[in-house]
């Protein structure tokens, strides 16, 4: 027995290390002549040839700035044009946002609002959602009639476990792997730009970092399984996952999770890690939790069947991620005709709250070195952990050459435990919930949660700014002084030492510091809960701290699924992809498809590749740009990644997010900017930083996703069967590249190939990606029993509340939240007569959510105080800049309202003869609790 026992070690030691063979150089096959790359472009102006015309976008903020004046028709009856045959009427624009692509191809849609006052735009009613279409079916290995060799029928529980034992030594081998490694003082230096990739991008926890280690030894014994009995790739998944993991010696290495409760099955708020957001029946593994695996489109295709990448169709090595980015990427600027550069950033914020991959750490929760220091790759031996695969670069890269670079460090994303509670393939980790649900602010668990709160008034911690007192437009993040990153500036970019003060920021996801622009429009939403917070303190004053949090939270989560689905979506996917799969937000009224059985989890697909279409319409430098849209500066990327210091400068955070809205985005292309793809996070003084095109490309074969081909399969497109069919989507130069550098059109990773698809008209991205992309967003609605719009769940609005919610938009929480002044309506759109920048206090054109709907019932006239002079006043009346409770015997207009006193529209106070009213009541609020009262309650719009 031990013998037997012996001589499996041995041979799994001889296969593992075979199977990490793949990572080295010397393996990758020779790849094509070396000149095939011309250098990459980078000059940043540039206009597509063909047509010779200037893309039409009004760039304001390149000249001297003078707002266009928007002629509008004279209020009449019935002036709206009809679009696309349907009736067409004027309403705020964000309520006209699905439609916006058919609005600007109309003549004469700008129109006047109702009450004469507000810009408005003229659109249909939102399209009624098509019929109920599943999500993608659940792909099972098994079913596809795989038939299994008579040989692997027998495997039985005796063999799993005497592979589990083997699997146990090859983790005693791979710890002792890093341990010499450490000893060799081999490893990711700190202030890397491997390092800012594998430690402060991916940041992991010391659970997740033990959950995914432990889960290691799950997939070692499937390893071992499948060498001991040379289990055939195709056939590994069906016969691994016969047996339950709890049946097997690896019973304890996976957390249980417990089943839902009563008491959490009837609050009306989210968990803060997930759990129960979809009710699951008791005894399964819950859907979208934190540190729980990604779904999968497909089944994987690891050239193994368990782990190891997939290869090419005849068995060859893929082409090296880097001679793709190198002959297909370019860093062209093609700007967008319509979109701002929001579209952008909003994808990014969205995916921080969605996702954040786990990536492997060593043993003791380090970043695993994957190449020297220098550039080069390590000896096998020091690589035989087997959590590397590192990219080669080729010798004569036109860019790294200059480095003497070779090896780019990647470190595989870590194993999660696998939901089905068996053994199989392996399965990536997310680390944050799945859900839509704000963690990239709230966190993702009770711990995180709770440090980021203040435990007062429901309110979030912020770094106060001095001089600014109690103004939510002015707070920042608060600091995060668990870290050792150092988010200032040198000496050598700005000419000052770094301010001691500057620090990264902490939030529920720590990359909120890796640009000033995802700095700036997070700090929206931090800044939106306090003032939500506040609102409904004063309005029910009852409350406690932990009911206005949680209360504040849940319209948070709502504002933002409401401004993904009616504002985002459209854009990247197109109206009519929403409409096919029932996405387009209600215009009044609820929906009803909640459905417990739609997994909510992130699909692999949409993580490793589709959702990274962004990659490419992320401009070199982030704009500072100001109130009177000009541009005062620009900084470079390459100097900004993680770090914040340029948003600590007042006015800084308010000049970046006009300059999110001012800017034309981009489009999604094979154009990405070199900041990417040469100066991810590049070390000062090194000149060069990692591939980010690279990196993803590799991320896909890392998590075993199959190749494009495979996707057009399942997204209704016809398979290819040679390149020249891939004409249909691709433009022929494209095609030409692939079918150099790839040996079968089964081939081609599916990130190179989404990002390179010809858009769908309406959409941002190609049909690949819109179709992965779509199938995610239907189960983050209809697997997610707390989705906004939803009647009959524990956590529904009331329809009052629901109308209120639907007025949001982000340039209304742009307004409310920063000192900017005058924005366009629809935020995501570039500025143009359609969508001309608008007074925030024009409350027609950008309208405000009001929390009147939240008040609870009237709890008595306790809440009111009566001064000497009988001016009433509430003990609760603590708006922004101001507490009126003292002065009051000399209470003047100025005092007693909010700080925006004198400005049109506000809704301000005045006093007279000691009685502090509204200024202006406008018609049908005559009757709010606040008439003739200093305070009682400031409604939020007036
Ligand atoms: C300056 C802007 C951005 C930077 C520096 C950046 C950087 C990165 C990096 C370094 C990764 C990990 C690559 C790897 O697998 O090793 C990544 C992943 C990702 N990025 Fe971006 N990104 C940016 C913008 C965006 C945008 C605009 C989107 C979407 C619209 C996006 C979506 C994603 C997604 C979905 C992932 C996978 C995340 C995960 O697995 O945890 N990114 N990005």
């Amino acid at each position: 027995m031990v013998l037997r026992w012996l001589i499996a070690v041995l041979v799994m030691e001889l296969l593992f290390a075979l199977a990490s063979s793949q990572k080295r150089p010397s393996h990758y096959p020779d790849h094509p002549p070396l000149k095939q790359y011309p250098e990459r472009p980078i000059t940043p102006d540039y206009y597509p040839p063909a047509t010779g015309v200037k893309p039409n976008y009004h760039n304001p903020y390149a000249s001297s700035y003078k707002p266009v004046p928007v002629e509008y028709p004279t209020p009449q009856k019935k002036y709206c044009p009809n679009i696309g045959g349907l009736e067409s009427r004027c309403r705020p624009a964000k309520d006209c946002a699905v439609w916006y692509d058919a609005v600007r191809a109309t003549p004469g849609t700008a129109c006047i609002l109702g009450n004469g006052k507000g810009h408005g735009l003229c659109c249909p009613d939102i399209p009624i959602n098509g019929r109920y279409q599943a999500p993608f079916k659940k792909p099972n290995p098994c079913d596809e009639g795989i038939a299994l060799d008579p040989h692997v029928e027998h495997i039985d529980l005796v063999a799993v476990n005497e592979a589990a034992l083997a699997g146990q030594s090859q983790m005693e081998s791979m710890i002792a792997t890093e341990k010499r490694l450490t000893q060799k003082n081999i490893v990711v230096r700190k202030g890397s730009g491997s390092f800012t990739h594998s430690w402060v991008f991916f940041h992991s926890t010391a659970d997740s970092v033990k959950i995914s280690n432990s889960s290691l030894y799950g997939v070692f014994a499937v390893m071992q399984l499948s060498r001991r009995y040379r289990i055939k790739p195709e056939q590994i998944e069906c016969v691994a996952n016969r047996f339950r993991l709890r049946d097997t010696i690896l019973f304890d290495t996976c957390p249980i999770h417990p089943n839902c409760d009563e008491r959490t099955l009837a609050s009306p708020f989210r968990t803060m890690n997930g759990s129960c957001n979809n009710a699951h029946p008791p005894g399964h593994t819950p859907w979208g939790l934190p540190k729980t695996q990604y779904q999968r489109a497909l089944a994987p295709a690891y050239a193994d069947g368990v782990w190891m990448p997939r290869l090419a169709k005849d068995g060859s090595q893929l082409p090296p991620p880097r001679l793709l980015s190198l002959s297909v990427i370019r860093d062209i600027d093609v700007p967008s005709d319509s979109d701002s550069t929001f579209v952008m950033q909003y994808g990014q914020f969205i995916d921080h709250d969605m996702l954040e991959t786990m990536e492997s750490k060593s043993a003791d929760g380090l970043p695993v070195p994957c190449c020297t220091d220098e550039g080069n790759f390590l000896s096998e031996e020091d690589l035989s952990h087997g959590k590397c695969i590192p990219i080669e670069i080729p010798k004569d890269d036109p860019f790294y050459s200059k480095f003497r670079q070779r090896c780019m460090q990647f470190a595989r994303s870590a194993p999660s435990c696998r939901t089905d509670g068996r053994l199989g393939h392996v399965e990536q980790m997310n680390q944050n919930t799945h859900f839509l649900d704000l963690s990239g602010l709230y966190g993702s668990d009770d711990k995180v949660a709770a440090e980021l709160r203040t435990f007062e008034k429901g309110t979030l911690k912020v770094l106060r700014r001095p001089r600014h007192g109690y103004h939510h437009g002015m707070d920042l993040h608060p600091p995060d002084n668990d870290t050792d990153v150092d988010c200032a500036l040198s000496r050598a970019v700005t000419g000052i030492d770094p301010p001691e003060e500057v620090k990264c920021f902490r939030a529920g996801d720590n990359r909120i510091n890796v640009t000033p622009y995802m700095v700036a429009s997070q700090t929206v939403f931090l800044r939106e809960h306090n003032g939500v917070a506040d609102l409904l303190a004063t309005l029910n004053p009852h409350w406690d701290d932990e009911r206005l949090y949680q209360e504040a939270r849940r319209i948070l989560i709502a504002q933002m699924q409401h401004i993904t689905y009616n504002e985002f979506l459209p854009i990247v996917i197109g109206r009519a992809k929403m409409q096919q799969l029932g996405l387009l937000p209600l215009q009044h009224g609820f929906s009803r498809d909640y459905d417990e059985n739609v997994n909510p989890s992130i699909l692999n697909e949409f993580a490793a590749a589709a959702f990274r279409f962004g990659h490419s319409l992320v401009p070199g430098r982030q704009d500072l740009i100001n109130q009177r849209r000009v541009k005062e500066r620009d900084i470079l990327l390459r100097q900004h990644f993680f770090k914040t210091q340029e948003t600590y400068t007042p006015g800084n955070l308010d000049k970046f997010l006009i300059g999110l809205a001012t800017v034309p985005g981009q489009r999604v292309d094979n154009f990405f900017t070199e900041e990417l793809t040469n100066h991810l996070f590049e070390e000062e003084g090194k000149g060069f930083g990692m591939d980010l095109v690279s990196l993803n490309i590799q991320r896909g074969r890392d998590h075993g996703l199959p190749g494009y081909n495979a996707y057009r399969v399942l997204c209704g497109l016809p398979r290819a069967e040679e390149f020249h069919d891939l004409l249909d989507v691709f433009p022929p130069r494209i095609v030409e590249k692939f079918e150099f550098l790839y040996s079968s059109v089964d081939d081609i990773d599916l990130f190179i190939a989404g990002v390179s698809e010809r858009p769908v008209p309406g959409a941002l991205v190609g049909p690949t990606f819109q179709c992965i992309i779509a199938d995610q967003f239907l189960r983050l609605k209809r697997g997610d029993r707390f989705f906004y719009d939803l009647i009959g769940q524990t956590g529904s609005f009331t329809e009052e509340q629901l109308n209120e919610i639907r007025k949001t938009s982000y340039s209304r929480l742009v307004c409310d939240n920063s000192h900017v002044k005058s924005i366009q309506p629809l935020f995501f759109k570039a500025e143009s007569e359609l969508n001309p920048v608008m007074d925030c206090e024009s409350f027609e054109s950008i309208p405000r959510m009001n929390l009147y709907p939240w008040k609870e019932a009237d709890t008595g006239a306790s809440v009111w105080n009566t001064a000497e002079d009988g001016v009433k006043w509430s003990p609760n009346c603590d708006f922004e800049g101001y507490n009126i409770g003292s002065p009051l015997r000399v209470i003047d207009g100025g005092q007693c309202g909010r700080k925006c006193i004198d400005t049109r529209g506000c809704n301000a106070f005045w006093s007279k003869d000691g009685w502090c009213s509204l200024k202006d009541i406008p018609k049908g609020l005559r009757e709010t609790k606040s008439e003739n009262s200093i305070c009682g309650f400031l409604p939020w719009q007036l």
